[in-house]
């Protein structure tokens, strides 16, 4: 049979960008080539890491033979959902006491965004809602928030201006307060974990986004504090976390919707529709990255291990972050360097535009996003000097 194919009506994909600047890496042959634009943690010898008490625990849950691969149940792995969640919201957290937490294991955090924005749409003022706003910062997540977070649930997505204009943009402002005024009552803010009473004041629904607890400061209840804040003000919200960077668990798909209800009954109803969207989503979570998750948060030797692995990744974008900026401040790069170390997590917006970025790319082999962002512990102390003097060019001879 030889008809035309179902799909030669099928456009055309842009690539995503962050996947094809690694594999134009992986091409260059270039001696000197630097990937910044990588989304994961990086040692000083520009490798990936396994943090140490994972393969401990790795080996722990492999040698356990009462586990299995029966399924999980739908809305995933009680330990690991009831532990993620009092990472989120601290030990002595009243809501938890008060019985009024409760979460799904996700894919990741994108699982976690994704999940919630398709609860929102269904059943978050008025049922099958596609109207109500939901405004996300700009810049975010990449490009990528908008569309994962929402997918088809929400018409409108409001990028608000948290950061001023993106080329522009070195590091937060004063932000949001405008966004967070104009909303109309009732629309969903996407908010990383920083505005909060007049969120409270116009009655918006909090969902916060949290991939990095543990990398902003090196102290996750530090790295906290507004989920928890939010809750102590008495807010009900959600937060998608993340266990794909504190863990270096990317490729395992550990993530958590921690719901933050009025009360049991609120919670149990909403988790209740959660469950029917899992089970037409993805049916039932995987089980491996949450075990290892849940067996570290449970076993006090682990988590005491846990937290001094993600010290030292902490410790070393820090390191990374105060040696490029005092690398450029020595050079007299024109403009300000206090945003480099200002920023928090693993990425930096550079200010740098597209075409000091192209500069970058093809005169120098060094990756990053056209957005100007890197990712901190792509630097080591080997290809600082190279990094800030290809700046430094970028910067003095490309406007
Ligand atoms: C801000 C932010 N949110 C969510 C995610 C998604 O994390 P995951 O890989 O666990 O889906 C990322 C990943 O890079 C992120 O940077």
């Amino acid at each position: 049979m030889t008809s035309a194919s179902l799909f030669v009506d099928v456009p055309q994909a842009q690539p995503v960008a962050v996947f094809k600047l690694t594999a134009d890496f992986r091409e260059d042959p270039g001696p000197r080539k630097v990937n910044l634009g990588v989304g994961a943690y990086r040692t000083e010898e520009c490798q990936p890491w396994v943090l140490p008490v994972v393969r401990k625990v790795e080996q722990k849950v492999a040698a356990d033979s009462s586990l299995n691969h029966e399924y999980l149940p739908i809305l995933g792995l009680p330990e690991f959902r009831a532990s993620a969640s009092r990472l989120a919201l601290g030990e002595d957290s009243p809501a938890i006491k008060e019985n009024r937490v409760g979460s799904v294991q996700c894919l990741g955090g994108t699982g976690a965004l994704r999940i919630g924005a398709d609860f929102l749409r269904l059943w978050y003022n008025g049922t099958n809602n596609t109207a109500t706003p939901i405004y996300i910062s700009s810049p975010s997540w990449g490009r990528s928030h908008n569309k994962k977070s929402t997918g088809p649930c929400c018409r409108e997505v409001i990028l608000y201006a948290s950061c001023g204009a993106l080329s522009s943009w070195k590091g937060p402002h004063l932000h949001g307060a405008l966004a967070l005024n104009c909303a109309s009552s009732s629309s969903c803010f996407l908010l990383y974990a920083q505005s909060c009473h007049i969120l409270q004041r116009k009655q918006l629904f909090p969902f916060f986004d949290s991939a990095y607890q543990g990398f902003a400061s090196g102290d996750l209840d530090r790295d906290a504090w507004a989920v928890r804040y939010f809750v102590s003000q008495g807010f009900e919200l959600f937060c998608a976390q993340s266990f794909s960077k504190n863990f270096g668990l990317y490729n395992e798909r550990v993530g958590n919707l921690s719901v933050v209800a009025r009360d049991a009954d609120n919670l149990a109803r909403t988790l209740s529709q959660m469950e029917k969207i899992v089970r037409v989503t993805w049916s039932n979570p995987p089980s491996q990255g949450a075990r290892i998750v849940a067996v570290t948060l449970n076993t006090p030797e682990f988590f005491a291990e846990w937290k001094g692995n993600v010290k030292t990744m902490a410790d070393r974008i820090l390191l990374m972050r105060s040696q490029l900026r005092a690398k450029l401040e020595a050079l007299g790069t024109p403009g300000t360097w206090n945003h480099i170390t200002e920023q928090i997590g693993m990425f930096s917006f550079t200010g740098l535009n597209p075409k000091q970025v192209e500069f970058l790319i093809k005169e120098k082999h060094i990756y990053l996003m056209a957005s100007g962002r890197i990712n901190m512990c792509g630097l080591t102390t080997k290809n600082m000097d190279y990094v800030a003097q290809s700046i430094h060019k970028a910067v003095t001879r490309v406007q």
